[in-house]
Order: C-alpha cells, then structure tokens, then sequence
C-alpha cells in the first residue's frame, strides 16, 4: 500500500520546506513540490499536512522494557511500552539488555530479542550492557557485534556488587568496543562513593526518597564520567554517556571532548524538565520521581537545554523505566535506597520538548529533531535508513500539530505503569499521523496499527 502526505512543512536536522511526500511499501519514493493524485498508485492513502511539521520518526535511544532491576520487573511489555511510544510519536527505540552478572551474553540476547519479536509495533534494536568480562563472555560480545548486528556496549559505572564492572574489566571491554568499532554508552556515577553514601543517611535515619539526590551528588556524577573519559582516552574507545543530568557531569565530558576523547552526550526527559523538589512530595510520592542519576536543582535544567541548543549535547532520549507506584516503588518506604530507579516519559517525550524546548525558543525546530531523532540514528549506526526525510529512507514520519493544545494524564497514556509523571502537565503539539515503513500506526495520540509489526533494527559498526 502507498502513502501520500501532503502540504506538509517538512522539518529535517538541518532543511525546512514544503513539498509532498510519496511513501511505496516500506520507503520514500519521492518529494517534490506538489504530487498529482493522478501520477499515484490507486487505493494511495493520503494525509493532508497542510499547516502541520512532518518530522522524521522520533528515535529514544535508551528504553527499558524487560527490565528485572531492584528485586522486580518493569511495567511495560514490548506491545504497550512500543504502543504508548507510537502514540507520542516515537517510530523506533534502543533497548537496554540487562542480565544479571552470572547470565551469559547470548542467552540475554536472545531473551530479550524474543521478548520484542512479534511484540514490538515500532522498530527497535539493542545496547548490550557488559556486567561480565571473562573470556567466555568477551567471545559471546564478539558475536552479538559482529553476528546479530548490535555495536553498541552499556556499562554501568553504578549499582554497587549488581552491575558494576571492576576497572580491569571496564579497560578489557573498552578495548574489545575500539576494536570492533563498537560505541559504549554508559551510566557514570562512583558506585563505591554512593554506597559509602547511601550507608551513612540511612544510619542518620535518613530514609525518604528526598534523600536519594543527596546520596548521588552531582560531584558523584562527574566523577563517574571523568572515569570513564581517563579510561576512554587510554583505550581509544568511543563512548556515550547517558543521562547525564547536571552542569559538573557536562563540563566534564566536555573537556574530555577537548583532549581528544570521543565522547557523546545524552540527555534525558526527566532532567530537562523536573527537578529534586518532586522526590521531595509528602506521602511518598516522592518516589515516582526517584531515578539514578537523580532529579537535580533547576539550574541544572538551564545547562542541559544551553548544551542541546549549542549541540554539545547530542540526543534527548527518555530512560524509561516504568515501576507502578503500588506494589514496586512502595517497596522502598523503609529505605529510599530500595525504590526502584526509574521515571516513565516513553509516550510524551516529544510533546515535552516541543512544549518546554521548542515554543520558549531554548531549541529551534532543527535541534528538536537532531535531538529527539537523527543524532540517534547517526551515532548507533542507523543513518540514513532512519533519522531523515529523504528518498530511499524508511518511511518513519511524523505528521506534527503544533497548534493541538492537550493535558498529560495517566488516563491518555498507554504505558502499563499505574501513575504519568508530568500528570495534568499541559503541552504544545502533537503527532496527528506517525507512520513506521510506510504504514500509518498512530493518530492523534491513539495507537491504530499493528502489534508485532515492529522490526529488530540490525546495525554495522562505526567507531573505530
Ligand atoms: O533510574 C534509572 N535510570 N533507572 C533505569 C536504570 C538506569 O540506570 O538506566
Ligand atoms: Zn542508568
Ligand atoms: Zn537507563
């Protein structure tokens, strides 16, 4: 079936124009001016965009879905948390596989690639988190590279004796990740340092989620990512740090960045616009705003946006990681060091950073879709086929309202968790049409496509 969307203002990273797009099986065929209904196949859908964006598909470079994590498992499975993703206009994710430290590498690929399978309605593919390096496990890395199509590593500079890796180890495998041209995103925080903290307020009797930020201080984050940096730059890897929520964390990256080292910066939805106050809410609320790193004083905000719109930093991706407020992240009531990690943005990323980045002018439109969607694509290895507007790319398009005016709610959203963390937010924009390779899967924030229909995203190396 064809696709015809027309009198759209196509927006790209770096074009702005008008023209019509004409979309045969799963890619673009053509743009141009203006695209006669007579020149096209019979039975054409067509979508009219007249006064609307079309955007490329928005890519979340970092979900969890299947996630056993703090003595339980996240909320969403791959058909509501890819459901709820289209919904907001995200076409495509990158999962985080998490096994545990005894687990073998391939088994947790396969687990986790069978879990998406048939699941999945968006595209997806995989960063494949590194919590052992012995030799069997560093062959099983060989081959989830350069056989299953999966370049990207994940470490975890934090969670103490769970998923840290000794600094033999994290030399080992960032060296494997420069030798197969692999990029190694990372979650920077010193694990020995938050566990001396940790230990130290709960002693005081420092037990509610408001003590999570002040046992996780950003000098703790900075450090993390200066760590990783002095290990990139003896090793020549490539890395990616994660969430990086705070002004010390991006200046260290940054300065990385000036001696040499290859280092990419993500951002998070969480960071860029809640801040610690929210942990702080009274009858443990606090605790839907618990994630690692945490949620930093508002300046913080002003540092992340000034980097996007600079593009010092690359993407915005969500960290979704969806744990109900009942029955999980009430595990942590005794101590704030059990709640599980995580704040849920999977569905309305893009309307928060149309709303708060975009329409206050802190990016432009150009960066909104840098950000949300084509440095994804380039950094993990996805570009063209995804992360643009152009002939040949699939056909992940977002046709963008930007004159809908709507509320977030737990009520409109898809995810399976029981609470929306921007609850009665209002926001600017919304994606009317979002299509994966040619098929029309979401319209105005409702899924209309098919579950399962999403595909595993193969990638080849590029960063050697
Ligand atoms: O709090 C977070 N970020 N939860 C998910 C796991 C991780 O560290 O990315
Ligand atoms: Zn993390
Ligand atoms: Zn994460």
């Amino acid at each position: 079936m064809a696709l015809l969307i027309k009198n759209g203002r196509i927006i790209t990273a770096t074009d702005d124009y008008t023209a019509d797009v004409y979309c045969e099986g799963e890619t673009i065929t053509k743009i141009a001016p203006s695209i006669d209904s007579g020149s096209i196949a019979k039975g054409t859908e067509v979508i009219d965009a007249a006064g609307k964006y079309v955007f490329p598909g928005f890519i979340d470079p970092h979900v969890h879905i299947h996630l056993p994590f703090m003595g339980t498992c996240a909320k969403d499975d791959h058909a509501s948390g890819s459901r709820a993703a289209l919904a907001g206009g995200t076409t495509s994710f990158i999962e985080m596989i998490c096994p545990g430290p005894k687990d073998e590498p391939l088994d947790a690929f396969n687990e986790w690639k069978s879990k998406a399978e048939g699941q999945a309605a968006c595209d997806f593919s995989f960063h494949m988190s590194v919590v052992r390096f012995d030799e069997s496990a560093r062959e099983q890395f060989r081959q989830i590279v350069t056989i299953e199509g999966i370049p990207s590593f994940k470490v975890f500079l934090a969670y103490k004796g769970a998923l840290d890796l000794s600094d033999e180890d994290l030399f080992g495998m960032l060296s494997l990740a420069k030798e197969l041209g692999v990029i190694v995103t990372a979650h920077c925080e010193n694990a020995e340092a938050i566990d001396a903290m940790q230990k130290r307020l709960l002693a005081e009797g420092k037990t509610g989620p408001e003590w999570h930020e002040p046992s996780r201080p950003i000098s703790v984050e900075a450090d993390g990512v200066h760590h990783l940096a002095t290990m990139a730059g003896l090793t020549g890897a490539h890395i990616y740090t994660v969430h990086t929520s705070c002004e010390p964390a991006v200046r260290t990256a940054l300065d990385a960045r000036l001696r040499g080292v290859n280092v990419w910066i993500e951002s998070v939805m969480p960071h860029l616009v809640l801040d610690k106050s929210a942990a702080e809410r009274p009858n443990f609320e606090g605790a839907k705003y618990v994630m690692s790193p945490p949620l930093r004083g508002r300046r913080h905000q002003d540092v992340l946006w000034a980097g996007l719109a600079g593009r010092a930093i690359s993407t915005i991706a969500t960290d979704h990681a969806p744990f109900d407020f009942k029955g999980q992240k009430d595990m942590g009531k005794g101590a704030f060091t059990k709640i599980p990690n995580g704040i849920p943005s999977i569905q309305d990323r893009p309307a928060l950073v149309y709303t708060h980045g975009v329409r206050p002018g802190r990016i432009d439109l150009h960066t909104f879709v840098d950000a949300c969607s084509t440095q994804a694509a380039r950094i993990f290895g996805m570009y063209p086929r995804k992360g643009d507007i152009r002939v040949g790319a699939d056909a992940d398009l977002v046709v963008w309202d930007p004159d809908f005016e709507g509320t977030l709610s737990k009520e409109t959203s898809l995810s399976a968790v029981d609470y929306n963390a921007y609850e009665g937010w209002k926001v600017n924009g919304r994606a009317s049409a979002v299509t994966v390779r040619g098929e029309v899967q979401a319209k105005e924030g409702k899924f209309v496509g098919t579950t399962g229909r999403g595909r595993l995203i193969t990638r080849e190396p590029t960063h050697f």
